[in-house]
């Protein structure tokens, strides 16, 4: 298993869906040479569903690497969207902004350089579909600024969350990655909370978290 679900299942999901054409198929591509983690295909999938759904006009992203997820979001809303995007690798900002350059998206997508938690801090505004993506180890720390930054109808996606299933079983945990399925298992314990929150955990690609706040 790649991910979370069974080898058969994603290549059977998969097998349905068409290959993806023009700047996406090439940053696919890209990513797949440079061995750069984006977003699974199924991800990408959801994500332009959710992007379709909800219709957000503002979104926030952690975690650029080239671009990839961000240029899907904005695509999936035909650039009615503004997505501000964080990432700290010095290297990654400067692909993706080459990206966002080449393919002409400037006016839908900021990108900040830095680290999540620092510039979670002082982003201001609010968003109303909130894409985390970055920094496994973090997630449950990101949550508050995140919950700050999230207008009170917003959706809150995040990926990585059942981490090639070692948050739902010990027997998977290997010892150098324990820190972050502890922090993870808090960040889904936090959404978990019924009071609080309405939350969705689907074991697609990695483990997608879907949250917004319960009225
Ligand atoms: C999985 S990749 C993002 C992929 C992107 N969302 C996509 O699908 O096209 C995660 C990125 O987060 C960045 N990152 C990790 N921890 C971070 C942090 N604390 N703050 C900012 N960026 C971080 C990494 O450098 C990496 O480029």
């Amino acid at each position: 298993m790649s991910g979370v679900e069974h080898e058969y299942i994603k290549e059977y999901i998969e097998s349905l869906m068409c290959d993806h054409q023009g700047i996406l198929g090439e940053m696919e591509e890209y990513a797949l040479k440079n061995s750069i983690p984006i977003v699974q295909r199924e991800t990408a999938g959801f994500l332009e569903l959710m992007i379709n759904v909800k219709k957000p006009l503002r979104v926030l992203e952690l975690g650029t690497a080239i671009g990839y997820s961000a240029i899907l979001m904005s695509l999936s809303s035909n650039k009615k969207n503004h997505i501000t995007t964080v990432e700290r690798d010095r290297n990654m900002v400067e692909i993706a902004r080459k990206n966002i350059k080449k393919y002409e998206f400037q006016q839908c997508i900021d990108i900040i350089e830095g680290d999540c938690l620092e510039v979670l801090k002082n982003i201001e505004g609010q968003f109303d579909f909130i894409f985390i993506d970055a920094g496994k180890a973090h997630y449950n720390h990101f949550l508050p600024y995140c919950l700050k930054l999230l207008d009170e109808e917003g959706i809150i996606v995040a990926d990585n969350t059942l981490f090639r299933g070692m948050v739902a079983s010990d027997e998977l945990v290997e010892k150098r990655k324990i820190t972050i399925v502890k922090r993870m298992r808090e960040y889904l314990n936090i959404i978990s909370d019924h009071n609080k929150f309405i939350t969705s955990i689907i074991p697609m690609g990695d483990g997608i978290a879907v949250t917004m706040r319960r009225s």
